[in-house]
This record gives structure tokens, C-alpha cells and sequence, in this order.
């Protein structure tokens, strides 16, 4: 028998269906709330609220687990490569040798972009922050293709403009880091897989040869795969709600960039190595930046700890951690970094704080460190997870057009002045 929730409110009863998704989570669905009793519902943060039903991503914050369409990270972050990921999250199977093969040489066939979009490159101040670059040049790349406007023109038009954007979205990214430096930009080159062809656009310069190494560019697929998906977290939400207007697949995925951009989401893994540089500069007492991370009354906070839905640990923060150690012994690297972040990992783990708050290391506490010894610039650690995430924020954009979902309005309990009468300025 299905479940009913109840509520009682002045009096009354109301019932409204439980609904069930195939890994077990429920939820109680309050569709007709306020039509039957007037009222809403407040959840600050979303804490509570389920936007959407979706059959992409599932993960369970108290098992630490996280399947993509029902396979387990692990085996992906193992065995699949980043753009078989990419085919899965958003066509909702593995595909074929046929299917890969023909995904493949699509993206390969787009990764230039219009060589007008230089220009916008080349008014950007030295010292812009690539993720600011990228947001702004994803979202241009829809005045370079009028015809992505309308997000249901047909489903090979939307194909195309996927396969566009997944596939020059490295070459912006790479781009924006060139642009930063004063190098010249490095065009693709098309018969360097995914990951090889960002490597060579970012390190290649036109004066020498750039081989790209084979362990660099296997560590990045993997932290890719554990990047591209999460379900409805912040960038992939906003993502989602800017899409329910419409609004075309760049424009929903530039506003994703800006989501991921912030600190508390995708920046954290920028702020990481910043914190850790600043715990190594002060003279590495990790208990005294423990110590500050715990009171009330200072702002800081532990970078790369806690997680809004990972309450045991995150299953990528357990993959990424071995593969830490295995690409800095691969590469030769000792980041004394390394050293410091681990005995933060201890102290934090064995702190009662941390214990009580159910505060883990996440997913970006060792990505950074991954990045650093991959010589990508501490700027362009979120810009790599944005390369990472995007077919995941493609998926579920596909999903919600292809779900005729409702545009994203939540409502508000308005809490500021009532009924004042204008007064001119000459009377205030
Ligand atoms: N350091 C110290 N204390 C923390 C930390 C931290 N990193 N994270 C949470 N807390 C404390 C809070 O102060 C709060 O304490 P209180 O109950 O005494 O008030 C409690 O733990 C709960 O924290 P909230 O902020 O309410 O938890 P929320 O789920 O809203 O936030 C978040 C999750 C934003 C990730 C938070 O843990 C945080 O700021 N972490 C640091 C930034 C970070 O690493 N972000 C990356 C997240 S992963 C990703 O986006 C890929």
C-alpha cells in the first residue's frame, strides 16, 4: 500500500502521496499544498526540498555512495574513459564501440572556436580570473550559433549544439589561461584524445616540441569522471532553473560556471591549496588553524571540509586520495603541501568538532594537490572541474527540456514593510 503523509493544520487534516525512486528515497509530495491549504513551505538552503525527480545521478550522503545512471563511481574513475562518461550521463547508456566512435569524432570536428572570439580574449585584462573568461565566452558562443536559441528546435540540432560545447570548452578554457600569460594560443589538435589535446592547448608553445605525458593525462581523465556529475548541487541546480526559462543550453551553462565559481562550491579547491599555502607560510602548526576553524567568532573555515550531502565521507575524496599518492610517486613530486594536508586530514578527523558535524574531507581537499603536481595553475583549479562537470550540467539540462518540467519560481514569506504611503523627498 503506498504511503500518505498527514498534516494537520487549524483543525483540518490534509494528505498528500509519498513518492518512492528506485533506489528507495522518499519524499512527500506537496504539489497541492498551497492550493488545498493556503500555505508554503520554507527551506532556506533546500536542505529538505527535492526540485526535481531525476534518473541521472544517485547518491546517498550517510553510505557514501555514487552511481552514475546505476554504475558505481569506482568502476567508472577505473575502467571508462572521460568522454564514454560524458556519452553515458547524457544519453543515459554506455554506449557502443559504434556509438563511442561516432561521439567521439563529433566532438573532435568542434573543438575550434570562431577565430572572432580572439578578439574577446584579447580584451581581457592579464590579470582576469579564468572562470569570469569562461563563463563569459560560453555564454558568447550562442551569438556565434543563433540557431542553439531555441532549446527545442530538434533533437539533432540539440545534439549538435551539446557536441559544440563539449567540445570547445577545453579550447576556451585552455585559451583563457593563455590569454592570462601573454602566450600564444595553441590551436587543437585533433588526434590527441580529450585530455591530451586541454593538455597540449594549455602547455605547448609554438617554439617547441610538447609531448604529453601519459600519466598526466590518464590522472586527469580520472578526476574528470569523478567531477562530471552530483546531482542537484548548486551549479547544477542554477543550471537547471536558468534552462526552465528556456534559455539556451550555453547561456544555462555559463550560469553554471558562475555557480561553481564561489568558495563554498567549486572554488573550494582553489582556496585549498591557498590555505594550505598559508598554514605551510606561517610555519605549518596545523592545530592552531584547527583551533581557528572551530571558533564561532573567527570566519575561517577548514577548506575541502564538510560536504552538504556527504555526512560519512565522499566517495570521491576516498578515490582521489590514493590516486594523490600514486600520481605524486609516478611524477616524482614532493609537495611538502602534501604533508601538511594530511596531518589536517588526522587532526581534523579525531577532533570532536569535526566528529560531531560529520565534517569530511571532500572532494576538492585533494584534487588541488593532484592539479598542482600536474602544474596547472591554482587558477584554473575550478575552470578544471568545470571542464569536469559539464556533462554532467548537460544532462541534466537535456533531462529537464526533455521532462517539459515547470519554469523555477519558488515563492518567499515576505518579511519588510507594509502598507507605507510615499512621501517626497522634500517632506523625508
Ligand atoms: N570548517 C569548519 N566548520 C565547518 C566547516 C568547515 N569547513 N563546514 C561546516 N562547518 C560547521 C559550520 O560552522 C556549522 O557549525 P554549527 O552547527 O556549529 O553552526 C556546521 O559545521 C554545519 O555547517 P553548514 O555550513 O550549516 O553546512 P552546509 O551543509 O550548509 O555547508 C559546505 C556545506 C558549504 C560545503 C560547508 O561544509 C563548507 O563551507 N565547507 C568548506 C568549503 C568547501 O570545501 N566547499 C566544497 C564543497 S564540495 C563541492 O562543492 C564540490
Amino acid at each position: 500500500m503506498s504511503e500518505i503523509a498527514k498534516l494537520e493544520l487549524n483543525g483540518q487534516t490534509y494528505e498528500f502521496p509519498v513518492i518512492e525512486g528506485t533506489e528507495n528515497e522518499k519524499a512527500i509530495d506537496i504539489s497541492a499544498l498551497r492550493a488545498q491549504t493556503g500555505y508554503i513551505t520554507i527551506d532556506q538552503g533546500f536542505k529538505n526540498t527535492g526540485s526535481c525527480t531525476s534518473a541521472i545521478t544517485f547518491l546517498d550522503g550517510e553510505e557514501g555512495i555514487l552511481h552514475y545512471r546505476g554504475y558505481p563511481i569506482e568502476q567508472l574513475a577505473e575502467k571508462a574513459s572521460f568522454l564514454e562518461v560524458a556519452y553515458l550521463l547524457i544519453y543515459g547508456k554506455l554506449p557502443t564501440q559504434a556509438e563511442l566512435d561516432s561521439f567521439i569524432n563529433s566532438i573532435t570536428k568542434h573543438t575550434l572556436v570562431h577565430e572572432d572570439m580572439k578578439q574577446f580574449f584579447e580584451a581581457y585584462p592579464a590579470k582576469a580570473h579564468p572562470m569570469g573568461v569562461l563563463a563569459s565566452m560560453v555564454c558568447s558562443l550562442s551569438t556565434f550559433y543563433p540557431e542553439s536559441l531555441d532549446p527545442n528546435r530538434s533533437p539533432e540540432a540539440k545534439d549538435l549544439t551539446i557536441h559544440r560545447l563539449l567540445a570547445k570548452l577545453p579550447t576556451l578554457a585552455a585559451w583563457s589561461y593563455k590569454n592570462a600569460m601573454r602566450h600564444p594560443f595553441m590551436y587543437p589538435k585533433n588526434d590527441l584524445d580529450y585530455c591530451s589535446n586541454f593538455l597540449h592547448m594549455m602547455f605547448a608553445m609554438p617554439t617547441e616540441d610538447y609531448k604529453v605525458d601519459p600519466v598526466i593525462s590518464s590522472a586527469l581523465n580520472k578526476l574528470l569522471i569523478l567531477h562530471a556529475d552530483h546531482e542537484q548541487n548548486c551549479s547544477t541546480s542554477t543550471v537547471r532553473v536558468v534552462g526552465s526559462s528556456q534559455s539556451n543550453l550555453y547561456s544555462s551553462i555559463s550560469a553554471g560556471i558562475s555557480a561553481l565559481w564561489g568558495p563554498l562550491h567549486g572554488g573550494a579547491n582553489q582556496e585549498v591549496i591557498e590555505m594550505l599555502e598559508k598554514i605551510a607560510k606561517d610555519g605549518g602548526d596545523v592545530d592552531k588553524w584547527v583551533l581557528k576553524a572551530k571558533d564561532k567568532n573567527d570566519s575561517f573555515r577548514l577548506m575541502g571540509f564538510g560536504h552538504r550531502v556527504y555526512k560519512n565521507f565522499d566517495p570521491r575524496a576516498k578515490i582521489i586520495k590514493v590516486a594523490c599518492d600514486e600520481i605524486l610517486e609516478k611524477l616524482g613530486v614532493n609537495d611538502p603541501l602534501l604533508a601538511i594536508a594530511k596531518k589536517l586530514e588526522t587532526v581534523a578527523l579525531e577532533d570532536e568538532y569535526f566528529k560531531s558535524r560529520n565534517l569530511y574531507p571532500n572532494v576538492d581537499f585533494y584534487s588541488g594537490i593532484i592539479y598542482k603536481a600536474l602544474n596547472i595553475p591554482t587558477e584554473m583549479f575550478t575552470v578544471m572541474f568545470a571542464i569536469g562537470r559539464l556533462p554532467g550540467w548537460i544532462a541534466q539540462w537535456k533531462e529537464m527540456t526533455e521532462g517539459n518540467e515547470p519554469i523555477g519560481r519558488p515563492r518567499q514569506i515576505y518579511t519588510g514593510a507594509t502598507n507605507l504611503n510615499y512621501v517626497e523627498i522634500s517632506k523625508r
